[in-house]
């Protein structure tokens, strides 16, 4: 079962079938997918794909990506969560917001639930993040979250800027 977690102005919960038509409208925004390796906008047929393939990592590794809308409404507005990275074996945070939710701190405050989730109920180990060096948006938002710039690396065929954290330890 994919939970559902509610912040304060967003509601992450299960990428479903039905959401394919808005995420595909989603990405063909102009720019959303600016500085990932394939800046092309998908096919329809690519996001149902995405869609199922996310439902399937969610069962393989118990997390995954999760349906962004604002708290308590129906509107897709992007995606967040954890990723496996097959290569490295590393668990990456990411998250994607429609145009019109950018710059109000939504990026910052589904990452930091998603994370949260990985590091107090899976117990992970570490975190990471990468990053296209030009994405100055997406390095605020890693830097805001404690994120821990390591230098760079070539993931996804892709120069670019790696951030790592670790499980915060407990206060006594
Ligand atoms: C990256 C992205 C998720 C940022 O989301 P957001 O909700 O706008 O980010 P936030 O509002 O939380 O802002 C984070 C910080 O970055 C700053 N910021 C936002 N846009 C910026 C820009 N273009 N250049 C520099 N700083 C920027 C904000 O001012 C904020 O800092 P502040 O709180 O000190 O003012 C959003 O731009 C997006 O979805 N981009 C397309 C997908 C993408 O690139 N995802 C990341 C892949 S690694």
């Amino acid at each position: 079962m994919i939970p559902i977690i509610e912040t304060s102005r967003l509601t992450l919960r299960e990428f479903r079938e039905t959401d394919a038509d808005s995420l595909h409208r989603l990405l063909s925004e102009d720019g959303v997918l600016r500085y990932f390796p394939n800046p092309n906008p998908p096919s329809l047929e690519r996001v149902q794909r995405f869609i199922a393939l996310q439902l399937a990592h969610w069962g393989e590794h118990s997390f995954g990506w999760w349906a962004v809308t604002p708290r308590g409404e129906q509107e897709l507005i992007g995606w967040n969560g954890l990723q496996f990275l097959p290569e490295t074996h590393e668990i990456e945070v990411g998250y994607l917001l429609a145009k019109p939710y950018w710059g109000r701190g939504f990026a910052i405050e589904g990452a930091r639930a998603g994370m949260k989730f990985g590091f107090e109920t899976l117990s992970l180990r570490q975190i990471i993040a990468v990053v296209h060096p030009h994405n100055f948006a997406s390095q605020h938002v890693l830097e805001k979250l404690g994120m821990a710039w390591t230098g760079w690396k070539k993931y996804f065929g892709m120069d670019v800027f790696r951030y790592v954290q670790d499980r915060p330890t407990r206060a006594e």
